[in-house]
């Protein structure tokens, strides 16, 4: 009977099984080359493209300025603490992609966590870490780097991060990797914070905001002269301005996509969907009023519209051409989110439609959401 015995290559393996039981190793600049071949050659291993975090994302999250701006804001970050306290428990591996001055990262490691990972890819980690000293939590790691590229030795039980952006979709590359972490990282029947997310767009009818933000300027006569040469000639497109809208001017509200956060990916941020605003009494169209939802933990949902408290998000508003509807008729509108090729930029097109109008002979509106 022919005898069985260990060949180099399961000798490789079994010593990188060995040392895989610290983290440290497992980076593939630690790693010895030989090593990483073999175990990537046996499966053991597979390589991950880093999320490629861009150039402006260090200079937004690397000082107070912006950190201040999310934590002053009770609505966003006491509902995240509400969240973690609900779901957080004795024993718990937790991992806080993007924890920026630890803040998350702090309420689970008070909420009872045998231990936190809190990953941040700024010098704001070395804040974090200082302030978790401070406040005396032996429980809470701070992991330096891209979170995409992080490695928790064994799977946990909840990972969670506040990867929105102003209109939800921005942020898609802290998504990526929050995504990352999850799959990676997280057991079978683990949870994550938050959980899913709905994206609303209202159609406003608002002359005020169009006049100050949107068509309205350059459509009406400046001093009795006709100035609408600008807006035709193409020279002057109004962008997304973020602000804080005024229920009374926004006619119908609508879910436009819904996203799951425990087996979704930043892909399901591309989409396309053609959706009716309906108007039940004659009224303007001057464009959309966009915000999004969070569901944090069952029965806790954080949201961005006019309907609930202030946040640091605010609401985005999409200027275009206005128009007439007449009552019991609706606007139609085809929107799209995509990214742009070369420089990966993520765009949202707008194109809308009266009740006796043609949807594919208008003209898209293309917005970057940055
Ligand atoms: C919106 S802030 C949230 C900060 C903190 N969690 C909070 O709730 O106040 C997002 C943070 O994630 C960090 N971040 C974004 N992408 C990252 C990545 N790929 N790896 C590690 N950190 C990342 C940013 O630098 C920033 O500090």
């Amino acid at each position: 009977m022919t005898k069985i015995g260990i060949s180099a290559k399961g000798r490789h393996l079994i010593d990188a099984l060995r040392i895989s039981q610290n983290p440290a190793h497992l980076t593939s600049e630690g790693m010895e080359p030989a090593l990483q071949k073999a175990l990537l050659d046996f499966g053991f291993l597979e390589e991950h493209e880093p999320t490629r975090p861009p150039q402006d994302l260090f200079d937004t999250f690397s000082g107070w300025r912006s950190q201040k701006g999310m934590l002053i804001d009770p609505t966003r970050t006491g509902l995240f603490d509400r969240a973690i306290s609900a779901q957080v428990g004795p024993g718990d591996r937790v991992v806080d992609v993007g924890t920026g001055s630890g803040i998350l990262a702090m309420c689970a490691a008070r909420a009872g966590a045998e231990s936190v990972y809190a990953l941040e890819i700024t010098q704001m980690a070395d804040w974090a870490e200082r302030l978790a000293k401070c406040n005396g939590l032996t429980n809470m790691q701070v992991v330096r780097g891209d979170a995409a590229l992080f490695n928790a030795g064994a799977p946990v039980d909840l990972v969670m991060g506040e990867f929105a952006g102003m209109w939800l979709l921005e942020e898609w590359r802290h998504y990526a990797a929050f995504v990352q972490v999850r799959d990676r990282w997280l057991k079978p029947g683990g949870r994550v914070i938050p959980s899913a997310s709905g994206l609303f767009l209202s159609a406003v009818d608002s002359r005020k905001l169009s006049y100050e933000r949107g068509w309205g300027f350059f459509d009406a006569p400046v001093q009795g002269f006709d100035f609408s040469e600008v807006l035709t000639s193409g020279a002057y497109r109004p962008t997304r301005y973020i602000l804080t809208a005024e229920p009374k001017d926004l006619v119908c509200t609508k879910e436009i996509a819904r996203f799951d956060f425990l087996k979704g990916n930043p892909n399901d941020y591309l989409f396309e969907t053609i959706v009716q605003f309906n108007y039940d009494v004659a009224g303007m169209f001057h464009g959309f009023v966009g915000h999004f939802t969070l569901d944090l933990a069952p029965g806790l949902t954080l949201t961005t519209g006019t309907d609930g408290r202030e946040t640091c998000w605010h609401q985005s508003y999409f200027p275009m051409p206005a128009r007439h509807v007449p009552a019991g008729t609706s606007v139609s509108a085809r929107l799209r989110s995509f990214l742009t090729t070369d420089t990966q930029v993520l765009k949202f097109g707008i194109t809308t439609a009266g009740p006796d109008e043609d949807l594919d002979r208008q003209t898209e509106h293309v917005f970057a959401l940055e």
